[in-house]
Order: C-alpha cells, then sequence, then structure tokens
C-alpha cells in the first residue's frame, strides 16, 4: 500500500483502506475501483489523504493500532454510554456510570494488551471515520495514544487504566452541548465559543461524584484544554497545577485532532502533526511527554514516499520500533530523480542518513 494525496490520485486505482461514514457505515469499501467521480467524492468529503494499492508496493502493510473488532466494541461501548448519560436526568446519570464502569476497565485493559503485543510504532491512519461518529473514534484515538504515551512514562498498571477512562471519557461533557455547535464547519463565534469551553466543566461534574470514578478521572475532562502556560481553559491553570493525566490527554487529543480527516481542513501528516507539538513543547505541553509521544507513534508510517538527505527517494515499508522516526525505506529513486532497481535502506542503521521531507505522490 501507498499513501497518496486525494489530488493527485489516477482514476482506475485501487482503494487500500475502507473509508467510513457516519454510524461506522461503509463509504467506501477497501479494494474499490476509485473512478474519477469516487475521487471527487472522496476530496469533497475533506479526505487529505488515503492507503492506496498499486504493484510496487503490494507488499507494503499497515496494519492499525488496535484490532477492527475491538475498534469496534470500544466505539460502540462508548456511544451507549455518551447516548444514556444524554437521555438520562442529571441525577440518574451516576447510575449510568455504574453501569459502564466494568466494561470500560475491560476495554481499557485490552488496548492496552493489544497495543503491547503491536511489533510496530503506532499508526491510526488506516482508518478514516467521518462527521458524527468522529467524537466517538476520536475519543478512542485520544484513548491509544495516552496510554502510549502513559506506558512509556512507566505509570503503573492502576495509573493506566485511570488515565485510559479520562481519555475515553475526557469529552463526555459534549453530551450536553449542542450539536450545531460542535459540528459547525466553520469558525465559532464568540459565544459559541463560550458554550462549547462549558464541556470541561460539565464532563467534570457528571464524574466527579461517581465514587466509581476516581477523581483523576473527572479532572481528565476538567483540565485537558488547560495548558502549562496559562493560556488554555476553563480556569487558565499554570505548569504543576495540571494533572499530568490531562497533560498527556492535551499531547494525544491535540495530535489527534491535527492528523484527523476533517471536512473544514485539511489533515497534517503524522511528522507535520509532531512538529505543532514540538512547537508548542515547554510553553504548552510538557517536553517529556512530547518526547515519549514521539518514541510511540510512526513519525512515517508504512506506504509514505520521503526524500532522504542525500536525495534519494523511497517508500517506508516497515517501522523500527523504538526508533519511531527511522524507518527502513524502500530506495526507488536515486539522488539525481533517476528510477533505480529497489533495494532497502534500514535508517535504524544508518544514523548519516535523515529523512528531509515526505511526498505525497
Ligand atoms: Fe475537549
Amino acid at each position: 500500500m501507498r499513501l497518496v494525496s486525494t489530488t493527485s490520485i489516477q482514476a482506475g486505482a485501487i482503494l487500500g483502506q475502507t473509508i467510513y461514514r457516519d454510524n461506522g457505515t461503509v463509504l467506501l469499501q477497501k479494494g474499490m475501483n476509485l473512478t474519477a467521480r469516487l475521487v471527487s467524492r472522496l476530496q469533497d468529503q475533506g479526505i487529505t489523504y488515503v492507503y492506496i494499492e498499486d504493484e510496487a508496493t503490494k507488499d507494503i502493510v499497515v496494519k492499525s493500532a488496535i484490532s477492527e473488532k475491538l475498534r469496534h466494541e470500544a466505539t460502540s461501548s462508548m456511544k451507549q454510554l455518551f447516548t444514556d448519560v444524554r437521555k438520562s436526568e442529571m441525577l440518574s446519570n451516576s447510575f449510568v456510570l455504574d453501569k459502564e464502569a466494568k466494561s470500560l476497565t475491560d476495554i481499557i485493559q485490552r488496548i492496552m494488551e493489544e497495543i503491547n503485543d503491536h511489533e510496530e510504532s503506532l499508526t491510526l491512519l488506516t482508518d478514516v471515520y467521518l462527521t458524527d461518529d468522529y467524537i466517538f473514534q476520536h475519543s478512542l484515538n485520544v484513548t491509544i495514544y495516552a496510554l502510549a504515551i502513559g506506558a512509556e512514562l512507566k505509570l503503573n498498571a492502576k495509573e493506566l487504566s485511570d488515565l485510559g477512562k479520562g481519555a475515553m471519557l475526557h469529552d463526555i461533557g459534549k453530551v450536553f452541548i449542542d450539536p450545531n455547535i460542535l459540528q459547525k464547519p466553520d469558525k465559532l463565534t464568540k459565544k459559541e465559543f463560550e458554550i462549547m469551553k462549558t464541556h470541561t466543566t460539565i464532563g467534570y461534574d457528571l464524574l466527579r461524584q461517581n465514587y466509581n470514578y476516581s477523581s483523576v478521572i473527572a479532572h481528565c475532562a476538567y483540565q485537558h484544554h488547560e495548558r502549562l502556560n496559562g493560556t488554555g481553559y476553563p480556569r487558565g491553570l499554570e505548569g504543576k497545577d495540571i494533572h499530568p493525566f490531562a497533560q498527556i490527554i492535551s499531547v494525544a487529543d491535540v495530535f489527534d485532532a491535527v492528523t484527523s480527516n476533517r471536512v473544514y481542513r485539511k489533515a497534517m501528516l503524522p511528522h507535520e502533526g509532531l512538529e505543532l507539538l514540538y512547537s508548542g513543547a515547554v510553553d504548552q505541553f510538557d517536553i517529556k511527554m512530547v518526547e515519549a509521544f514521539k518514541n510511540s507513534v510512526a513519525v512515517y508510517p508504512n506506504g509514505i514516499t520521503v526524500e532522504l538527505n542525500d536525495q534519494r527517494q523511497g517508500v517506508v515499508v516497515r517501522q523500527n520500533k523504538h526508533l519511531c522516526d527511522r524507518p527502513v525505506i524502500r530506495i526507488i529513486k536515486d539522488g539525481m530523480n533517476n528510477p533505480v532497481e529497489p533495494y532497502t535502506v534500514d535508517l535504524s542503521n544508518q544514523l548519516n542518513i535523515t529523512i528531509t521531507k515526505c511526498n505525497l505522490g
């Protein structure tokens, strides 16, 4: 599989990944022949890049961080929880949350196991989800990333479980925000943004009185938009006043938000998302957490075309798990832009060679 920009796909290309619509239904099935009309449909949906199959890269596989089965179970269970909370009166929310506590614990345990078993660094680019289902897919991605950061920072099992729950439920307050504001494709007005911000306090109020959830989980909902330099919300907390778990979730949250396909803006590639986090490190994010994140996520995912510092070009074939920015590359062009008989270069043992550019062919 090869990762390409939707603006440069040739008609007749074979789609390498399934594109889901709201509610998890399929918009375009993996293996489909992309006609010019389907390509423009992808562009209209705001999809910036997709995987396609071709002869030269057919042996390159991209394994998602967690299985499709677990993703489905996790998002369904979150959806159920969010819907039940929305339907119930504030008073009985506590009951709804109690009922779901065990299944959340199980799901987090299984995500942790699947991440640990995964032989490559994490990539979540294989699935594209649009519109309504976004909040659940987003919450799940944030959970996967947050747990990966937590594991890298050597949190213990109980801490990881709380961090996972905090990540799954960080946006639960959004169930009480007007959907017209949540799904507004344009920039929010000042008043709308003030309303949007209240999802943090609403989430906190929902979670804090529930004995099945330790107070740190409620604080994840409360503080995940706070920033180290005090520019966040709702309280403008600074530095150590922000719980470390909320800080981890903010790193995961920002990364997933900027690298996801959304109708109203272009999705960044993982290395661009990381650069953005680095530019905010120290001021907004804890550098140790950004570093921990970089060590767990595929900076250059399989199938992406890259240029090296000696101008050779190639396609990423495999990840080196603990050297996430130094994958294995199949060289396809020499430094003079001439096609060559493909051969591989493993950047984990060629430390003088670096990736300088990503090209979406
Ligand atoms: Fe949020």
